[in-house]
């Protein structure tokens, strides 16, 4: 048996922690021969806490062989402490009617109390996903929040728009998700996301000569992606929890134990690349290996591309100047 790893989850009373922890502990997220101790957060209200503790209750009944340990508290110090993955999940999400940016005031200052609670405990190698909105703001807030860990251990989660735009591309192409290769989801996780499916392949051969209709990415399939949260708040009167909860654990399972060559959509610090300012924590393709990400680099940009990459990134950029005060 490995050496048990800490796990931090915050927010984990929520809607996602509870679609999320369950699975952590099975070893869906880090693999069913890695023990895990979790360490998870909750507001210091009475109903906060009470409704942890029952969580943590339903974890001790499911006696899962690689649960080695359970931290429940208030105090971000006593959860990221030693922290070998943090999962940042705790904020208040949209409602109907909202914008993701429409969050930032309210949950920014979570991420800098955050942020530097992980830069004072959590172990010096942790990696660290924002799922909380605006996800790339805030993670460019807890990393500009703790300037003694490494930038690249802070990324935020596109990869539920990657999934969702996975699923769209297979359905319209009659094809097996399976067998979609090199798709990316390029800048923030919010309508200006530009899902592009220039390079995917299905089985070797170009999905984008296999969809022909060229009409359909401009006029559905990016609007669709782009807006897919909105419509589960819609249909559900809630936001999504379990596509969420799925895409931060294959996040986290595909950065720890790699991809296999294989391109996932990160949002991670710019190195420069692709004209994206330094440390703008931008959707990217990635390939993971050894425990580390790298960004595929020198793709062909036309100008459409361009465009709708610009457009993202000044969203981003716009989302920063509104928490400067903060940092
Ligand atoms: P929720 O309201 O059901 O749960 C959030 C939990 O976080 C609550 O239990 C709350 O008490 C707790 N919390 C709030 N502030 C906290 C803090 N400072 N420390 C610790 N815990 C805190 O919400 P949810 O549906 O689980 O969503 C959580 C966040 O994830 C929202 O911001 C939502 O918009 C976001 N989200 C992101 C994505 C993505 O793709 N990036 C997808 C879905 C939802
Ligand atoms: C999502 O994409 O489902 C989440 O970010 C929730 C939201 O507000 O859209």
């Amino acid at each position: 048996m490995k050496k048990p790893v800490r796990v931090a989850v915050t927010g984990a009373a929520g809607q996602i922690g509870y679609a999320l922890l369950f699975r952590i502990a099975s070893g869906e997220m880090l693999g069913k021969d890695q023990p895990v101790i979790l360490q998870m957060l909750e507001l210091p209200m009475e109903k906060a806490q009470a409704a942890l503790k029952g969580v943590m209750m339903e974890l001790e009944d499911c006696a899962f062989p690689l649960l080695a340990g359970m931290v429940g508290t208030d105090d971000p110090e006593v959860a990221f402490k030693d922290a070998d993955y943090a999962l940042l999940v705790g904020a208040m999400p949209r409602g109907p009617g909202m914008e993701r940016k429409d969050l930032l005031l309210k949950n920014a200052e979570i991420f800098t109390v955050q942020g530097k609670a992980l830069n004072k405990v959590a172990s010096r190698d942790v990696k660290v996903l924002v799922v909380g909105n605006p996800a790339n703001t805030n993670a460019y807030i807890a990393m500009k929040s703790a300037p003694e860990l490494p930038a690249k251990n802070f990324t935020s989660m596109l990869r539920l728009d990657h999934n969702r735009a996975l699923s769209q591309l297979a359905n319209k192409a009659a094809v097996a998700v399976a067998d979609i290769e090199k798709l990316v989801v390029w800048g923030n996780h919010s309508p200006t996301m530009y899902p592009d499916y220039r390079f995917a392949t299905v089985n070797g051969e170009s999905l984008k000569d296999r969809i022909g209709d060229a009409e359909w990415n401009a006029d559905t399939f990016i609007p669709t992606v782009g807006k897919r949260g909105a419509a589960i708040i819609e249909a559900r009167g809630l936001s999504s929890a379990a596509s969420a909860a799925n895409a931060a654990i294959d996040h986290m399972h595909d950065w720890a134990l790699g991809t296999g060559g294989e391109w996932v959509t990160m949002g991670v610090p710019s190195d420069g690349s692709y004209g994206i300012p330094e440390g703008v924590i931008y959707g990217v393709p990635v390939i993971c290996e050894n425990g580390e990400y790298t960004v595929i680099k020198d793709l062909p940009i036309d100008d459409f591309s361009r465009a709708a990459m610009d457009k993202t990134l000044a969203e981003l950029e716009e989302e920063r100047s509104g928490v400067a005060h903060l940092l």
